[in-house]
């Protein structure tokens, strides 16, 4: 019997062998599904349908895919990758080879910053090479997709996956995304250095109330499909292989049954071709959730929704064949997901190639190249906020440093959350780059333990070697653990000691840069007010050492600027760029708590949106960054002061760097929508370009403004630009800039 299962799978296999370069013959890849399909069962077409961890309970697994039971694995160790691949292709009925999956977010084992800090550089060419070596490092360890890009907008520093996203707003969000997704797949992502991309977590995810993961997301349509839906459609548009549905409800439907996202939208609206794998047990939480009165009718709901895998969750493979024979699923929505799946396969020339050649794979991991890309993205991911007197960078003929601070040498702490298969051992830190490049001029005082030590035991030590220096440096920040999925913070100022601990090596005199290593913004009004210089380095990754030392002594000038709105109190959340003018504007200085008089009568101090104790303005405001470079701005100047419907201007600014480094300046364009058929944010990013600019050097930048540019979902849920008056800004940051009136016409 096993005999003639081996010839049939053989005789399958050759048969049904994807288009490599024309080795299985000229018929379309959909024809082979066709044919393919033909062949399967229906308990066999399910199997497929199914993704199992195999990190874990997992015992069962070998003989469920003898059987045709599994489509994929999850969390496969590079070891076994060949053997499960073997059991699939030789020893199950019709061969058909495994999609070996993993979450390589920012990295396999040379880590890259957290995409929230690989956004702060708003460079698409550092975070498509982030993608390129951990899709490199990945495929030779025989994962063939990865869920990333996290491209769930957000403006949430409470959520703990903030580290994982890109920021709040959706077409940075989109830029960077699309980068990514080039990054993993390439040009053909059956290459053996490539691997499928997943866009995740469709939808609204970042939205989560109050911060809470996995918490639900309550939001307009209008506002889904300004904000949250841009960047899943430029992905898509740009060829992710597939999709992930998330875990959160929308407007109390849960996305992993929302036909309204996975029909309607993706399908019918972006006509999107893809896989959508559900998110972990997502399927079943269907019946968790209450939406679903059974884990029968979790899989009808989550099938019939249009989630084409269920990871996990185990609920397709125990369900899926009574459903439809039952008449709750029909045998054509299994046919419909099965093909989506044996297309990615085919797509990814599983057929052909279903083992991986680990031989070189020793010279991939770490390559110096590798860790050279790495290094450069997370200098180029480092925001300076404040440089007071130009303490930074330091000067060559500086005697002594003292570094101090809980996150000076945290290894593993410094790569942040996801990198499951990265070594500390290979990462490198600030104090390590630091003694390497300043020898015995560095006197080494932690301060306390761990970003979460509260103990001032080290503080006498710390003090001491801060009186020897000419200049402290102090990192402080989060472990890797308070980030991530799950690790959700409802205070989210420096754990610890570690505000006391700058205040008392702040107390000697000596110049302070606090450098912020952590996997969210933080809110930081003492430590910014009390630091000569600050930069937010988030966790940097492998080379993160090398990296800010790079940034302390101006080998790499920093230009990154932020993604997202650093609050000066957790009670300011959510705080935001784009958020809206209101009726009662904060326009003048509003009276702050510490000074309304005594028995303050209830009108004395005017009527405007703000807080008492936090006034209206964030601590740093989303695109914001300094450089050791200076940039003037001139006022911009416009093609034309009116915009018609089917033209277009330009606009205009000249840039000059006034400082005395050359320097890569970020320059952004807004624009307000004054007034609409709905209320339109204060201001809106529209586009934004890097500029080289020399010292004493200026440039012109020139944006081009069209009327697409200006749409907006309206009450009536179209993509609308509706004419009036707009002002456009040429600008450092959200915060400033001198704006520019226009018309736009009919
Ligand atoms: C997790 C995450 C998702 C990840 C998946 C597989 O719970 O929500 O982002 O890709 O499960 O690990």
């Amino acid at each position: 019997m096993k005999k003639h299962f081996i010839i049939l799978s053989v005789a399958v296999a050759l048969t049904f062998s994807s288009c490599g370069n024309n080795a299985g013959g000229d018929k379309s890849i959909a024809q082979k599904v066709d044919s393919l399909m033909s062949l399967m069962t229906l308990q066999e077409k399910i199997g497929q349908l199914n993704q199992r961890d195999f990190g874990w309970g997992a015992e069962d697994v070998p003989e469920l895919i003898r059987q045709g039971g599994v489509g994929s694995l999850l969390n496969c160790a590079p070891e076994r990758v060949n053997e499960v691949q073997r059991i699939a292709v030789e020893e199950s009925r019709l061969g058909i080879p495994l999609l070996i999956a993993r979450d390589v977010v920012h990295g396999y084992k040379t880590i890259f910053p957290i995409p929230l800090a690989q956004a702060c550089s708003w460079d698409t060419s550092v975070v498509k090479a982030g993608a390129q070596v951990a899709a490199a490092e990945a495929a030779v360890s025989g994962i063939k997709y990865t869920f990333a890009p996290m491209i769930d907008v957000t403006h949430e520093p409470r959520w703990g996956r903030i580290a994982e996203s890109l920021g709040e707003d959706a077409l940075l969000t989109s830029r960077l995304g699309v980068a990514m997704v080039q990054g993993f797949q390439g040009d053909d992502m059956a290459d053996a250095d490539r691997v499928a991309a997943c866009a995740k977590h469709f939808a609204a995810y970042g939205l989560v109330e109050s911060g809470r993961d996995y918490n639900s997301v309550f939001v307009s349509e209008e506002r889904l499909r300004d904000w949250v839906l841009p960047p899943f459609k430029a992905v898509a548009d740009a060829g992710v292989a597939t999709f992930m549905a998330g875990f959160n409800e929308l407007n109390g439907v849960p996305v992993s049954g929302s036909k309204f996202l996975l029909r309607d939208v993706l399908r019918g609206e972006w006509n999107y071709p893809g896989m959508v794998i559900s998110d972990y047990f997502s399927i079943d939480q269907l019946w968790v959730q209450g939406y679903s009165d059974s884990k029968a009718q979790a899989a009808a709901d989550g099938i019939n929704a249009g989630v084409d895998m269920d990871m996990m969750g185990g609920g397709y493979y125990a369900y899926l064949d009574s459903l439809v024979a039952a008449g709750e699923v029909s045998e054509a929505v299994i046919d419909e997901a099965c093909r989506r799946v044996l297309t990615l396969k085919y797509q990814l020339r599983l057929f052909d190639n279903p083992y991986t050649d680990m031989s070189g794979r020793d010279t991939v991991l770490y390559n110096p190249a590798h860790l050279q890309m790495a290094r450069e993205a997370a200098a180029k991911s480092v925001v300076l906020v404040k440089n007071v007197d130009k303490t930074l960078p330091i000067k060559p003929d500086v005697r002594k440093i003292a570094v101090i601070g809980p996150m000076a040498d945290a290894a593993y702490d410094q790569m942040g959350t996801w990198c499951f298969d990265a070594e500390k051992e290979h990462s490198v830190t600030p104090l390590a780059a630091l003694r390497e490049e300043y020898g015995d001029k560095i006197i080494y005082a932690p301060g306390t333990k761990y970003s979460r030590d509260n103990s001032k035991e080290g503080f006498a030590k710390a003090v001491a070697a801060a009186r020897q220096s000419d200049i402290v440096l102090l990192f402080l920040g989060e472990e890797a653990i308070l980030s991530g999925e799950a690790k959700c913070r409802a205070d989210i100022s420096l754990p610890g000691a570690q505000t006391a601990l700058l205040e008392a090596v702040e107390a000697t005199g000596k110049p302070v840069v606090t450098i912020v290593m952590s996997g969210r913004p933080n809110t930081l009004p003492v430590e910014l007010s009390k630091s000569d210089a600050m930069l937010i380095a988030m966790h940097g990754g492998t080379m993160a050492g090398p990296a800010i030392a790079d940034i302390l002594s101006a080998r790499t000038v920093p230009q990154g600027k932020l993604p997202v709105t650093f609050p000066s109190m957790v009670g300011q959340v959510p705080i935001y760029y784009n958020d809206y003018r209101t009726g009662r504007p904060a326009d003048y200085r509003p009276t702050m708590i510490d000074e309304i008089p005594l028995e303050a009568k209830q009108t004395s101090m005017g009527f405007c949106t703000y807080w008492l104790d936090a006034g209206i303005s964030p601590l740093l405001p989303f695109g914001y960054g300094l450089s050791y470079a200076t940039f003037e701005y001139s006022d911009p100047v416009l093609s034309s002061d009116t915009l018609t419907m089917d033209g277009q201007i330009t606009v205009t600014c000249d840039i000059k760097n006034t400082g005395d480094y050359d320097g890569t300046e970020i320059v952004q364009l807004y624009t307000r929508d004054h007034f609409g058929s709905l209320v339109r944010p204060v201001k809106e990013l529209k586009d934004f370009q890097l500029v080289d600019i020399k010292a004493g050097e200026d440039t012109t930048v020139t944006f081009t403004i069209s009327p697409d540019m200006l749409e907006f979902c309206n009450a009536d849920m179209r993509m609308v630009a509706e004419p009036g008056d707009f002002t456009v800004w040429v600008a450092p940051n959200s915060a400033v800039g001198a704006g520019k009136g226009f018309y736009l016409g009919e």
